[in-house]
């Protein structure tokens, strides 16, 4: 039979003698032990190098990161790893639609073959070739032309609706298209230079990569901002070394 009240009785007891003991014992300690000694007074370097600025708490987790940074500052500044912008770029991404019926590599299909030079035969100069994805197969039809490109091209000239009937679709605003005028660019430039072997460091297609397909274009900045169009633009840029021949937007015989 345990009654409640003994059990707590104990613990009470026990915690005043150990406050006895404590106080007891501690004055005869305090005796025993000797003053210290004064502390030796450090030299005079010691006291400099107590004295002088630290490196702050958070240098430590600063510099850990330098790995970190010296990684990203790599990768930023070698070009190999830049991502492509400008005229290559954008018409990589357009060329999407074009694919469906030229193959993924120009290979053709429904739409001309455009690869291993073929685009190129015929439109040696690229004004011809974007007066032509900007109209389409049927303007040149109903404008009784009966050649688009180049009419003494290696193979034969094109003529229109010659490839199994079909029609090249009207890319341009004025015949109903849905591209802009600097995403035609974009798609005629990765036709030509990604697609269709123009080598832009050869001697033959430098000048054209530079004018018109490269990162630093002008004339596919103006192009972007709107300052200029296809009809436009050949005027607006004849200061240029080799200036560009007339575009349009209404089908044409190749110059
Ligand atoms: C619906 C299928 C189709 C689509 C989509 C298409 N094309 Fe075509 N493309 C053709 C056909 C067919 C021809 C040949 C037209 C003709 O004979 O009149 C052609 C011809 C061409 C030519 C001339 C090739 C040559 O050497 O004669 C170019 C350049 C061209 N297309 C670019 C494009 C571009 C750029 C796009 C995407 C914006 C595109 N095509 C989308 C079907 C298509």
């Amino acid at each position: 039979m345990l009654s409640g009240g003994t059990p707590s009785a104990e613990p009470t007891a026990s915690k005043e003698v150990a406050k006895t003991a404590t106080s007891s014992a501690a004055p005869a300690m305090a005796a025993e032990v000797a003053p210290p000694p004064p502390p030796k007074p450090d030299p005079a370097y010691v006291v400099a190098a107590k004295t002088r600025k630290k490196i702050p708490f958070w240098a430590m987790a600063t510099l850990s990161l330098l790995p970190v940074w010296a990684f990203f500052y790599l990768l930023a500044v070698s070009p190999q790893e830049r991502e492509a912008t400008g005229p290559m770029a954008i018409g990589e991404a357009v060329y999407g639609a074009c694919a469906s019926c030229h193959g993924a590599a120009g290979q053709g299909g429904a739409g001309r073959v455009l690869h291993e030079g073929e685009v190129l035969k015929t439109f040696p100069h690229i004004e011809d070739m974007l007066n032509y994805v900007y109209t389409g197969s049927q303007p040149f039809v109903s404008a009784g032309l009966a050649v688009y490109g180049d009419p003494t091209r290696e193979g034969g000239a094109h003529a229109p609706l010659s490839y199994n009937g079909n029609a090249m679709p009207s890319q341009g605003e004025t015949w109903g298209g849905g591209l802009t005028n600097y995403e035609i660019l974009g798609v005629v430039c990765h036709e030509r230079y990604a697609i269709g072997g123009a080598d832009p460091k050869s001697e033959q297609w430098a000048a054209e990569f530079a004018t018109w397909c490269s990162e630093d274009s002008e004339i596919f900045a103006a192009l972007q901002s709107g300052a200029v169009n296809f009809d436009t633009l050949a005027e607006t840029f004849s200061m240029l070394e080799t200036p560009p021949r007339e575009i349009g937007t209404q089908p044409r015989a190749s110059k």
